[in-house]
């Protein structure tokens, strides 16, 4: 058998697949692990609650759903403050997907970022619902997502609360 009829079948379960653990292997970042399996377990764990927060659920400019908050954490914090052009490695911002009614999560988005520089390339994209997580957004430069983050300052989007 020629060896790429026994890759090919490996290569497109893994990119593909409904599996909940993809990873770009980049470890972790910021205290985060930044597995899809990590980022998940991350958003539902809450701990992002102690960062800085947009003072409360608003109405979202994006299709995520139609209610959201946004958190960011210390070192995204600072680097808008500065309002610096590309923000450093560690920066992570997590959205809250809420229902109409302001109040029912039914998921989150977070970015991280992951290398210096500019570009897509160096932010990761997430996106995942309640009450599974399973078939997620998640992947370096993620096709749906960085489009519209490419209007923000380096992908961000939402100004400092
Ligand atoms: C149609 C445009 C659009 C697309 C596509 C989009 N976003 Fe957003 N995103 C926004 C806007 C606008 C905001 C600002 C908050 C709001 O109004 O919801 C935002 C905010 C965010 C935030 C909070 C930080 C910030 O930049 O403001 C995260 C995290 C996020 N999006 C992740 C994602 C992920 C992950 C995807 C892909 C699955 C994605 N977005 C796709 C428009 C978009």
């Amino acid at each position: 058998m020629r060896p790429f009829a026994l890759l090919l079948p490996l290569l497109f379960a893994s990119a593909c697949g409904p599996s909940s653990s993809v990873d770009e292997g980049l470890g972790v970042i910021q205290q985060l692990d930044t597995s899809e399996q990590g980022i998940t377990a991350f958003v539902r764990s809450g701990q992002y609650t102690s960062w800085l927060a947009e003072p409360s659920v608003h109405d979202t400019r994006a299709p995520h759903g139609s209610k959201v908050r946004v958190f960011f954490n210390d070192v995204v914090a600072r680097s808008l403050r500065e309002g610096n052009a590309i923000h450093p490695v560690g920066s992570i911002l997590v959205k809250e997907l809420y229902e109409d009614d302001g109040k029912t999560l039914r998921g989150h988005a977070l970015d991280v970022k992951v290398s210096e520089g500019a570009g897509k390339d160096t932010w990761i994209f997430y996106e995942g619902f309640g009450p599974t997580y399973a078939n997620n957004y998640y992947g370096r430069a993620h096709s749906t997502c960085h489009g519209c983050h490419s209007d923000g300052q380096d992908y961000v989007t939402s100004p400092l609360p």
